[in-house]
């Protein structure tokens, strides 16, 4: 049993879709949440600075005192490595392991669509994960940049008509493939699910990564014996890079409620 609070960063709110996820499977557990939002988007970049990024993250809460640190960002958890994840003192676990045991677990017919962040689908972080589940998977990858700076802006209704056009030219590639099972693979897409869903109809089975990302943790905690002894609860701490505008509104849309956060800024020294 450990009291101490679990970690959380993102490029920006995307990770929210984790800590709600966490939240509702672990009521008892307190949260730290880093969210990058003065450098967010990180997809975009190059490898270099995404692991830049992700190290100064991964630092900053590691000095946080957490028992546990989750990327819940498919970018960065796309880049980060054993040599940053050896050094660290408590567990580790990025989307991309998570997110694919749910789909090789969903597929029927072993083909599975991913989209992400230019930066995920290049990495091939899923594609290589999948194959060490099931070499025999067929897969077909869609970066989609335009998708992450919607979400941060709140893009995000049912009926908005730009989101759906960019969409239906992101998945195109999806449905030509015959996928029956779609991983969402950037954190902040299950908040376009809904959109999602109805684009591409019943027979596909959506991966939410944050889900799929806090079903697992709340496993690990099990078996490392490092569940908070507490049922209900949990207190979550948010920190962010940059106090923008649209940072509480997506909050309070990725969570259903509105949140505090302070000021912090994560640097190598
Ligand atoms: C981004 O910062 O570009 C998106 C984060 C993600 O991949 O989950």
């Amino acid at each position: 049993m450990d009291q101490r609070p679990i970690g959380v960063f993102d490029s920006g709110v995307g990770g929210l879709s984790v800590v709600r996820e966490l939240c509702r499977l672990l009521p008892g557990e307190d949260i730290v949440y880093f969210g990058d939002v003065g450098r967010v988007p990180y997809g975009t970049r190059s490898r270099e600075v995404i692991y830049r990024y992700a190290s100064e993250d991964l630092r900053f809460l590691r000095d946080r005192n957490v028992k546990l640190i989750i990327a819940a960002c498919g970018t960065a958890s796309s880049v980060i490595d054993s040599a940053l994840t050896d050094r660290l003192p408590m567990p580790y676990t990025g989307v991309i392991e998570p997110t694919a045991r749910a789909a090789a677990a969903a597929t029927r017919n072993k083909k599975v669509g991913i989209i992400g962040t230019d930066a995920t689908i290049r990495s091939g972080s899923f594609v290589r994960a999948l194959h060490a589940i099931d070499p025999a998977i067929e897969t077909v990858g869609q970066g989609c940049a335009l998708l992450v700076p919607l979400v941060e802006n709140g893009y995000i209704d049912f009926e908005n008509k730009v989101t759906r056009l960019v969409l239906e030219d992101y998945l195109r590639p999806i449905r030509e493939s015959g996928a029956d099972t779609l991983i969402l693979g950037c954190t902040h897409f299950p908040l376009l699910a809904p959109i999602i869903g109805d684009m591409l109809g019943e027979g596909v089975t959506l991966i939410d990564s944050g889900a799929a990302t806090a079903g697992y943790i709340r496993e690990l905690l099990r078996q490392t014996g490092l569940e908070n002894p507490r049922t209900e609860g949990g207190v979550q701490r948010y920190y962010i890079s940059e106090h923008t505008e649209t940072f509480a509104r997506t909050a309070e849309l990725f969570l259903g409620h509105g949140i505090t956060a302070e000021y912090a800024v994560a640097e190598l020294p």
